[in-house]
């Protein structure tokens, strides 16, 4: 029996795909039988999780305007196709209250976590989905439904993200289904500042008692783009160890 979650035959771009989240999501996919083609801006690593991947990969900003049309067309020319787009690369600044930020650095927010994922999938769509179908999978936060100190630009972006997630999947449909993935605290370089000084405590007050592998939300994200999840569009996939129903918990 061929697996759901079988991938042969399919291609992916995967953003920030060298560590963390997007390098999970990428080698998740490619067990799965995809081929990928990464992307980050140092070309070092893009060139090795490249090749430790089996697939392409291009260096360079999502933010610069011109990078998500070379990089489906990488993607193009090396698979011939572009089934699967996981827009992860995103970045947490400008970090501090909102009365001290600097428009510039809001502009650059948004113009990594929201322009180019709209980028990319335009270009997916137009090279490539609305002919023959596809999957997008947006990576989001589970902090983008609430408010917190200091995350005030990147709750923002992410939380228009998660609308334009919403926003694409009506319109695409059915050609090409669009979901997002909301992670809550996971162990990578991004949230570094956040649990390395207090992962212990941190783990305690989460209902399912750890902080997120970037393996947990890869295999959701595989899920999402596999056709086991052929029903599922304009979805936001929480996957955050219970974070959002913390405050039900009774300490043990
Ligand atoms: N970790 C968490 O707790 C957490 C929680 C909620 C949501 N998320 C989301 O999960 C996603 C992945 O985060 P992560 O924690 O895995 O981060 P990470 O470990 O810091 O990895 C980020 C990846 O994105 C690349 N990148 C950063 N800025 C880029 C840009 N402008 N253009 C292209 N590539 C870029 C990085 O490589 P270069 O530096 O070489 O560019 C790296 O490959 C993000 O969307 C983040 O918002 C994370």
């Amino acid at each position: 029996m061929t697996s759901s979650y079988d991938l042969r035959g399919r291609a992916a771009i995967v953003t920030g795909a060298t560590r963390g989240i997007g390098y999970a999501v990428a080698r998740e996919l490619v067990a799965a039988g995809a081929r990928v083609c990464v992307t980050a801006r140092d070309p070092d690593d893009v060139r090795r999780t490249a090749a430790r991947l089996d697939g392409v990969g291009l260096p360079g900003s999502v933010a610069d305007p011109d990078h998500p049309r070379r990089l489906t067309e990488l993607a193009l020319r090396a698979f011939g196709r572009v089934d699967i787009v996981v827009n992860n690369a995103a970045t947490n600044q400008p970090y501090g209250p909102l009365m001290d930020i600097d428009p510039r650095e809001w502009s650059e927010a948004f113009a990594v976590n929201v322009e180019a994922p709209l980028r990319l999938v335009q270009c997916a769509w137009h090279g490539w989905m609305a002919e023959h179908g596809g999957s997008v999978v947006n990576i989001c936060t589970e902090g983008a439904r609430h408010v917190g100190p200091r995350i005030g630009a990147y709750n923002t972006s992410k939380a228009a993200l998660l609308h334009l997630t919403g926003q694409l999947a009506g319109e695409l449909a059915p050609r090409v289904r669009v979901n997002s993935v909301s992670p809550g605290l996971v162990r990578t370089e991004m949230a570094r500042f956040v649990w390395e000084p207090g992962e212990t405590e941190i783990a305690s007050g989460l209902p399912l008692g750890r902080i997120g592998e970037p393996e947990d939300v890869a295999r959701a994200v595989l899920w999402l783009c596999s056709d086991a999840a052929e029903w599922i569009t304009g979805a936001d996939l929480l996957v955050d160890g219970g974070t959002n129903v913390s405050r039900a918990r009774i300490a043990p």
